[in-house]
């Protein structure tokens, strides 16, 4: 069964309050009684010892008449039963008149002639409760009798209850405010939960983005902060996502569109001769290249994009791997008639994923060679301290506008679309060459102006 949190909270209350009310209320009823009682035992024994003084001087002459007479008066006054009592237990006064001259044998009474004040509450069925005291009555050093008055004390019973009842109120009315006071706490809190959890739902519907409104500053407050945050971030990356693969797809579109082109003109017109055939095949061999680049670059893209841990970090010598790269683009190089130059020392040993880091310096290396003019240099350097190594690729290019630096490293952006289609530029390289650097821990900057050449820097940490 499914209970709300408000009435959970609200019963606990009540059973919290009605816990404390009744071990505190029967703590306090027992007090209240004992005081009660304790206060009339002594009015009652300062009544016994004054009728005790008066009695004192008419006992061993056993008085009855005076002694009757002087019971029966303070027995008036004070509305309670009064005895007075020989030494050998026969009733001498009685203020009811019930048991004149008998002899009784009362256990407190007893104890009053053996020199003690006592008393003592009882119970009874018929009367209630009673509460019976005795006093020694001493003449010099010797006792000659005893006073007892048996007291009702039922009027204080009648208080307790009234007591009783009254804290048995202010016990429910509390949990009732109790009650009330918890259900609105529960408000409180439910009612930005049910907002989060209405988020929530929200965004695994796919609505990204969607903002819990209303927070307060409290822990619940600062969830639904976080919750936003996160949902801005999602958002983002959604965004982000969905434009990349937008990208991609109009980037596959064409290379795809031109093979079409071809193999229609192809089909519809069979070449007549040999060299428009080796036109033809040349113009498909491009195109796919271009596909085939475009695949592996994505590919690239989304095998880095995973995590740090899935770098197969080992020492790798980055002057070997600078001449590597070197190897492998010499007949680009060589086309344009440029020059490639190591600086590099020889036993520079860094942690790298070396699949990685080749595929970054060789597309830095590819761009300088692709955005230089032809009979110009590259250079090639790296150098290295405890912490960090830095690599950098400088040439003596084109350059690039201030304005294109920030997005230099944006997936397909590329500074002059229409001539860097033609040189087959996809615009994935650098941003390659970032989430590399980037698994690493490094960082990669650039540096360039138009007309004066470019220099890219990678620097990696030791780690
Ligand atoms: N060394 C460089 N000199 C001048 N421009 C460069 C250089 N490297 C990169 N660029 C510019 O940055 C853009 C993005 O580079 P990149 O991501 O490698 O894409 P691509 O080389 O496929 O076009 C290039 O299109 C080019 O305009
Ligand atoms: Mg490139």
């Amino acid at each position: 069964m499914r209970i709300k949190l408000g009435t959970k909270i609200g019963l606990t209350y009540l059973l919290i309050i009605f816990t404390v009310m009744l071990v505190f209320g029967y703590l306090i009823m027992h007090d209240i009684d004992q005081s009660f009682i304790s206060e009339r035992k002594n009015v009652l024994l300062g009544y016994a010892n004054i009728i005790a003084e008066r009695a004192a001087p008419y006992l061993p002459r056993q008085d009855a008449a005076y002694l009757n007479y002087l019971a029966e008066d303070f027995g008036e006054s004070i509305g309670h039963r009064v005895l007075i009592f020989a030494t050998d237990g026969t009733v001498l006064g009685d203020s009811s008149g019930l048991n004149q001259g008998q002899v009784l044998t009362v256990p407190v009474v007893a104890s009053a002639l053996q020199g003690e004040s006592v008393s003592q509450t009882n119970y009874y069925p018929d009367f209630g409760r009673l509460l019976y005291l005795a006093v020694p009555v001493a003449a010099g050093k010797q006792i000659v009798g005893a006073i007892f008055i048996s007291a009702d004390i039922n009027d204080i019973d009648r208080r307790l209850a009234q007591t009783r009842n009254r804290l048995f109120l202010a016990a429910t009315g509390s949990a009732v405010v109790a009650f009330l006071l918890s259900l609105l706490l529960a408000r409180i809190i439910t009612v930005p939960v049910a907002r989060l959890t209405r988020a929530a739902t929200k965004m695994s519907a796919g609505d990204y983005g969607y903002q819990v409104k209303g927070s307060s500053r409290d822990e619940l407050g600062q969830l639904a902060a976080s919750f936003n945050e996160m949902s801005k971030k999602i958002q983002q990356e959604d965004k982000v996502r969905r434009q990349f693969i937008a990208d991609a797809s109009h980037e596959l579109r064409s290379p795809v569109a031109a093979l079409k082109v071809l193999v229609e003109s192809l089909l519809l017109k069979p070449p007549e001769s040999k060299e428009e055939t080796l036109e033809f095949l040349t113009d498909i061999n491009g195109q796919l290249d271009r596909l085939s680049k475009l695949v592996n670059d994505l590919l690239l893209l989304s095998k880095i994009e995973k995590n740090e841990s899935s770098l197969k970090k080992e020492p790798v010598s980055i002057k070997q791997l600078l001449i590597e790269v070197k190897e492998n683009l010499k007949p680009l190089a060589a086309a344009k008639q440029i020059e490639i130059t190591i600086t590099a020392g020889d036993n520079i040993l860094w942690p790298v994923d070396r699949d990685m880091l080749y595929r970054a310096v060789y597309n830095l290396v590819d761009n300088a060679i692709k955005y230089s003019s032809a009979k110009s240099e590259v250079l090639l350097s790296s150098t290295a301290n405890e912490e960090n190594l830095t690599i950098s690729v400088k040439d003596q290019g084109i350059g690039i506008a201030q304005e294109h630096l920030a997005k230099l490293f944006t997936r397909f952006y590329r500074v002059d679309k229409a001539r860097e289609r033609a040189t087959g530029g996809i615009g994935l390289g650098l941003s390659i060459v970032q989430e590399i650097v980037n698994l690493h821990g490094g960082r990669v900057s650039v540096n360039s102006a138009p007309g004066c050449g470019t220099e890219f820097v990678i620097s990696l940490p030791y780690n």
